[in-house]
């Protein structure tokens, strides 16, 4: 709203035609407020801080099927969690976790201690996953391809099969583009710290606008009691700076993707020690 009213130009408080110069006589001569690079793409607002203040380095994804409308915003969740920025993007790379976290049938519930019920083990998840790094210049790019497929008594369910392709894009925001049998959507997941070790995470759906409400609510309440299992273990873990990796294929891809979001780290970026 501000932007709308106040010419930003060279940090400098100066009058515009939504400000009378009267009112304009009593700001002091030396105010000045930071200004910031911002956007808006796919129904966010993006703006860009960099530690040094450097300028915008890479930009967001367009999704052209929101732009065009054709992909419609159905719902969000929002969660406030006490971890390390880190954590949430290494979800993807870890992919041992799926079946130690996310297997259980979510009508089994959120709780990791209580999750494993033998009355509902004839409802399994299933998972496939890979992360990449694409090469320049979209090193700034995770890619995550994952498959998820829901069985009762051993047999799938097609119409809740999902195809995703994710793409994470800088420190804090993830694209999961899915292909369902109800039609083609999105996930956005934003990232946004709050504190040090408090950040907000937000995930928005959307699907085409032809798809029954009902269908992306279910999906958005699915997503959701996957994410508040993870939550459940990143609210109670600590972050490690440098974890001794074992010789596996599972921690090598976790090691990789360490030394790929280093490069959001800069030089001067405020660090705690711990
Ligand atoms: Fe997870």
């Amino acid at each position: 709203m501000h932007m709308r009213e106040v010419s930003l130009q060279s940090s400098l408080c100066s009058p515009h035609r939504l400000i009378s110069e009267n009112t304009f006589r009593y700001v002091p001569a030396v105010a000045k407020v930071t200004s910031y690079t911002t956007m808006e793409l796919n129904g966010w607002v993006y703006l860009w801080h960099h530690a040094e203040g450097a300028e915008p380095s890479w930009t967001p994804v367009e999704l052209q099927d929101i732009t065009s409308g054709t992909w419609q915003y159905k719902g969000r969740t929002e969660h406030y969690i006490n971890y390390h920025i880190e954590e949430l993007p290494e979800n993807g790379a870890d992919v041992a976790h799926l079946a130690q976290v996310h297997k259980p049938f979510i009508a089994a519930g959120i709780d990791l201690a209580s999750m494993w019920n033998k009355y509902l083990s004839w409802g399994q998840h299933k998972w496939t996953a890979s992360w990449n790094q694409p090469p320049a210049p979209d090193e700034h790019v995770g890619s995550l391809k994952l498959t998820h497929d829901l069985k009762f008594f051993g047999i799938s369910l097609p119409f809740v099969f999902l195809n995703v392709h994710a793409f994470q894009v800088g420190p804090g925001i993830v694209y999961l583009k899915f292909e369902s049998f109800f039609g083609t959507g999105v996930f956005i997941q934003s990232l946004t710290p709050v504190e040090p070790m408090l950040q907000k995470l937000a995930h928005s759906i959307y699907m085409n606008w032809a798809v029954p409400n009902c269908i992306s609510k279910f999906f958005l309440y699915a997503e959701c009691v996957q994410v508040e299992r993870d939550i459940m273990i990143w609210n109670n873990k600590k972050y490690a700076g440098k974890p001794v990796f074992a010789k596996s294929t599972e921690d090598s891809l976790i090691a990789r993707h360490r030394r790929w979001y280093s490069q959001f780290y800069s030089e001067n970026l405020p660090k705690l020690k711990f």
